[in-house]
């Protein structure tokens, strides 16, 4: 499975490259980044960062600083200052590649048949790839997002982070014609983190489970800070894993638009999930997780490190 992973890490992000690098039937061909847990600099150093230190050959694309039309969205109240604050890394040599991830996008994903694209943070550098150069969707097998929600937001009542973070541009990616998967908060949030699974991990005792278990605890106490939860929810990796095990994840397919007018609801994705408005199915929702299974398969990744 050829890849190209899109993403602002993040706690949760870092995890998503750490299972897709964990995989030998994966072929990650590029790490995009872009705004939103921090900013652009800080989530690039980040995924620059978590490759080196688990030994992953993967060019990183720096990407957009800020969504489509608005300003950008930060978020250090859950990720902390550096976007991955509860480790330190090292200073390691490899830098970010010169192309911009978008121009990385559109030339990348024609030279290939058949890529999934994996985003789990604001879909800028996507949307802006699809408007540049549209006949790349024909090369993406599908798009697998972590962002929306069937029911609540977490940054808003309506909205998820990465669909508010960039409205605009979630709506021409879910609208671009490829399949579109959607992760959203209705099955992430039933993957918290709970210190049990903390612990369960830290007994794989290697690099992978250091990593793991320093973010982890950092993200627990202010996803509990924030939101009062007893877990941080493992948002993100869940889009990688839904990929790996076809009945980790169950999906419906659904009419979903993405609200992007101005008021409370910007970023909603309204999911028609009885099909009332006899609008044409355009997303396979998420609308059940094996959570047990999951964290296997999270135990299985770090010991493959
Ligand atoms: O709402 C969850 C999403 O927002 C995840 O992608 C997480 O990394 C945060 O940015
Ligand atoms: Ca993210």
């Amino acid at each position: 499975m050829k890849i190209i992973l899109d993403c602002d890490p993040g706690h949760d992000d870092a995890i998503a490259i750490m299972l897709a690098g964990s995989r030998k039937d994966i072929e990650i061909l590029g790490i995009c980044t872009e705004a939103g847990n921090q900013t652009v600099e800080k989530t690039t150093n980040n995924a620059l960062n978590v490759i080196q230190y688990l030994g992953l050959k993967v060019p990183v694309y720096k990407g957009c600083d800020r969504p489509l039309l608005r300003n950008a969205l930060i978020c250090p109240e859950i990720h902390g200052e550096s976007g991955l604050d509860g480790v330190d890394f090292p200073t390691y040599p490899q830098k970010a590649e010169k192309k911009h991830a978008v121009n990385f996008l559109c030339e990348e994903l024609l030279k290939h048949e058949a890529v999934t694209v994996i985003t789990t943070g604001a879909m800028t550098n996507l949307a802006l790839a699809i408007r540049l150069e549209p006949k790349i969707v024909e090369h993406i097998e599908k798009i697998v997002l972590m962002g929306g929600s069937m029911g609540a937001g977490n940054i808003s009542p309506a909205a998820e982070f990465n669909i508010l973070a960039d409205a605009e541009a979630a709506a021409i990616c879910f609208n671009c014609g490829c399949p579109v998967y959607m992760v959203g908060l209705d099955v992430t949030r039933q993957c918290m983190v709970l210190p049990s699974v903390v612990e369960r991990m830290e007994k794989v005792h290697n690099r992978a489970s250091d990593l793991f278990c320093g973010l982890m605890k950092f993200f627990n106490k202010t996803q509990k800070e924030f939101f009062g939860l007893p877990g941080g929810p493992l948002h993100d990796p869940l889009t990688v894993a839904s990929l790996l095990d076809s009945s980790l994840v169950t999906f419906k397919k659904m009419f979903v638009s993405v609200d992007h007018n101005e008021g409370q609801s910007y970023g909603r994705t309204n999911c028609d999930i009885t099909g009332n408005l006899k609008q044409k199915e355009n997303v396979y929702v998420a609308t059940a997780v094996d959570v047990e299974a999951y964290w296997d398969l999270i135990e299985k990744c770090l010991k493959a490190y």
